[in-house]
């Protein structure tokens, strides 16, 4: 392929058409120059491809490795620096092409790194990571770790901003290297500060009620209630009880009315009011009558009949009534 001359590639960029409405958000002169520059260095990735595909002959060899630094590999470059509609790119582009001649020409030598030698140091349009404004001064906290890298530094990398920190969450201080409320400092020396989330949910005295939950968030924690099947919880939903509120028992895993026992049928729930009929209590009494035989003679609830119908003799129940009944037989 036949690279276009300078002065073609020139009245290229002056036919192209403006952009179709001008709907993208003005950028800032150093953002666009930080974009050109970002594109120029993937179109030396790009093109460096070319010297290792194909070049099987001695002249072709020889050619690549001119190519390497050749005028031709610029204008590529250069080429695939704007997307065709990008009319500010364009501008820009034409305004500095000597210059960025220049520099593949002459200066790239001296100065390795086309952000620092064109948006920096040429065009003053951006500052060197870690300083801020019009003089390019060191952000908080220093240049080589702005806000003790735990915030940004306003401006940072650019001809605007005023050097003071925004930080992270946990952090706070100009220089963003004290810990806020909820965090504490788990390392500091000269250079670092890290500040960590306190677990509230692990004191020895919970901070929730008996009813609830704790969560750990950032910062906090928050106290959410439990399941309404749970009597004490270590998390959301009827699978997390500690136990289970009278009527109900622990099923695979999480508190239901047993299947036998739901008048509604298995998969409902129903509340029932402790205690709250006779006919209820006179059923738990004809139960523990029941229950005294084969407690007595330590049999498991696997092996003797099924509690079912009798949700306050849990599992963990047995026992105390194995021995109660027991000392009465
Ligand atoms: C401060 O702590 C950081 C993180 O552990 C460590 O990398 C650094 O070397 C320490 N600096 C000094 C001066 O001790
Ligand atoms: C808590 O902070 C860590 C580290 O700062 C973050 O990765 C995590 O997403 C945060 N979690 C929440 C719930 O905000």
């Amino acid at each position: 392929m036949r690279p276009p001359t300078p002065a073609a590639l020139g009245l290229l960029l002056l036919l192209l058409p403006p952009p179709p409405g001008e709907t993208a958000k003005k950028a800032t002169p150093c953002k666009r120059c930080r974009e050109l520059v970002d594109k120029f260095n993937q179109g030396m990735v790009d093109t460096a491809k070319k010297n290792f595909g194909g070049g099987n002959t001695a002249w072709e060899e020889k050619a690549l490795s001119k190519y390497e630094f050749s005028e031709v590999r610029l204008l590529e470059i250069m080429e695939s620096l704007c997307g065709s509609s990008d009319f500010d790119c364009h501008s820009m582009l034409e305004e500095h092409e000597e210059r960025l001649e220049a520099w593949w020409l002459r200066l790239k030598k001296e100065y390795p790194d086309l952000f620092e030698w064109f948006c920096v140091k040429t065009l003053e349009v951006c500052c060197s990571p870690g300083t801020y404004g019009p003089d390019c001064l060191a952000c908080q906290g220093g240049s080589q770790r702005p806000c003790g890298g735990n915030g940004h530094c306003s401006g940072d990398g650019s001809r605007q901003g005023d050097g003071s920190c925004q930080c992270h969450p946990g952090y706070q201080g100009a220089t963003c290297t004290d810990c806020v409320d909820g965090y504490f400092s788990s390392l500091r020396n000269e250079t670092h500060s890290i500040c960590t989330d306190v677990d509230e949910c692990a004191a020895e005295t919970p901070p929730c009620g008996d009813q609830q939950y704790c969560e750990n968030v950032n910062g906090s924690f928050v106290c959410e209630e439990c399941d309404s099947t749970c009597v004490g919880c270590t998390g959301k939903g009827p699978e997390q009880c500690k136990e289970c509120v009278p009527g109900y028992t622990k099923e695979s895993g999480q508190c239901a009315v047993g299947a036998g026992w739901n008048p509604l049928g298995k998969g409902q729930r129903i509340h029932r009011p402790r205690w709250a009929s006779l006919r209820r209590a006179s059923r738990l009494l004809a139960g523990a009558v029941l229950l005294c035989f084969p407690a007595a003679r330590g049999l498991t609830p696997d092996a003797s009949v099924k509690l079912r119908p009798l949700p306050l003799f849990s599992n963990e129940m047995f026992p105390i009534f194995g021995s109660l009944c027991a000392s009465e037989l």
